[in-house]
């Protein structure tokens, strides 16, 4: 069994979908894994250090491989390499475009998008969402802190006392419940909203406060948000309005699963807030909370800075990179038999739900519905 890892090819794409312990994990199990050279550069993960774990350093690895691996979906180069019948497991945008999910299909590969991993429990280990997201919250408040032209903790000095700065989390999810995390650790008054009921006991032992319009639960049942009744959005946007006046940074994660992310902070909003205040949006790749940001740009408006930063996970490979290589391992480690042989069992949850293409054909059942 061959495994491939071929560099990622999307521009300030810095991760990679092997570590070199994921690699001693493959090699170990059987597979022979060829890491492409450079693959790791933007990780610093260098290709002696996947030498010294058992991978062999090629240029075109994907052609004859079994298993290709990525970060992101691969290059039509990569697809005319891959043999069909062969798996492709990576984050393949399964809400993006539709020409490049046909691409993939026409390849004749079997493609597996990590981003559809159903939220049980046992597919804890698999989500690639929930590992990058966790960084991307942390590093949402360190690119606000950095921004900011004020401190996060209060100081009494003998010059006067700073205060602490006032920081709002827009969408508990697992990125923002790191942001509640990181931000109070250093300092700030953190309060947060989400439309889940269930977050509010999660903000709480957090130590930060919650925020709640008088709506009804937006929670499914596979853990996700669904868009809110337009009266609903009415009542969270007065609320919001109303408590976004007061903050010096807040940090949006909101997004609902297949569609536009919501619009929370307005122009309006925007104009409300006090010159120096930060908006950092995380959901910018999905059209952005805030109507002002722009994907990789930092828009000042009346004194307000508002930072779309794309791929914030990505901006710390080195943590991100290990983290989803671990995701692909577990969720390959089910089709690798004992003998090392490799099965797709169709009756798993994990490996049907995330099953976009095979045969030529996009098989998962949200593009029969779109149809
Ligand atoms: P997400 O990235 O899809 O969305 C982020 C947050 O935005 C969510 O909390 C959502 O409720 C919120 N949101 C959506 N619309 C909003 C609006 N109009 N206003 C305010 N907030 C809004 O969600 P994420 O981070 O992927 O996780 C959602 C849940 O799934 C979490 O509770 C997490 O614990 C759970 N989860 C379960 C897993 C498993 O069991 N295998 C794996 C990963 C997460």
């Amino acid at each position: 069994m061959k495994i491939a890892i071929p560099t990622e090819t999307q521009t300030g794409e810095s991760r990679v979908a092997a570590s070199p312990d994921t690699v001693k994990a493959y090699v170990k199990k059987g597979a022979e894994v060829w890491v492409q050279a450079g693959a790791g550069s933007g990780a610093s993960i260098t290709d002696a250090a996947y030498e010294t774990a058992g991978a062999k350093i090629g240029e075109d690895v994907a052609r004859d491989a079994d298993i290709v691996l990525g970060v992101r979906r691969p290059s039509q180069d990569i697809l005319n390499a891959m043999k069909p019948g062969a798996i492709l497991a990576a984050g393949l945008e399964p809400y993006g475009d539709r020409a490049g999910l046909e691409a993939i299909a026409r390849a004749g590969v079997t493609a597996f998008s990590m981003e559809l991993m159903p939220r049980i429990t046992r597919a804890q280990s698999m989500d690639i969402l929930s590992s990058q997201a966790n960084l991307a919250g942390y590093k949402a408040v360190i690119d606000a802190a950095y921004h900011f032209t004020r401190a996060f903790p209060m100081m009494m000095t003998a010059a006067g006392t700073v205060p602490a700065a006032k920081v709002f989390i827009m969408g508990v999810g697992v990125a923002g419940l790191q942001a509640i995390a990181t931000a109070r650790r250093l300092g700030a008054i953190v309060s947060a909203t989400d439309v889940r009921k269930a977050t509010e006991e999660q903000v709480k032992s957090l130590g930060a406060k919650f925020v709640f319009a008088d709506i009804a639960d937006a929670a499914t049942s596979g853990g996700y948000a669904k868009e809110l009744s337009a009266e609903d959005k009415a009542k969270q946007a007065a609320l919001v309005a109303e408590h976004v006046k007061a903050q010096d940074v807040v940090i949006t994660t909101a997004l609902i699963p297949g569609r536009p992310a919501p619009v929370l902070i307005t122009q309006e909003m925007v104009e409300s807030m006090k010159p120096g205040s930060i908006i950092i949006d995380l959901a910018v790749e999905r059209g952005g909370n805030c109507p002002l940001s722009k994907p990789d740009e930092i828009v000042e408006h009346k004194g307000v800075r508002i930072v779309g930063t794309v791929n914030l996970a990505g901006k710390l490979a080195g943590n991100a990179s290990p983290l989803f290589s671990k995701n692909l391992l577990n969720f390959i480690d089910l089709m690798i038999q004992k003998d090392g042989s490799l099965k797709i069992d169709d009756a798993d949850e994990c490996i049907k739900g995330t099953m976009i293409a095979r045969g030529g054909e996009l098989v998962h059942p949200m593009f029969q519905v779109s149809k």
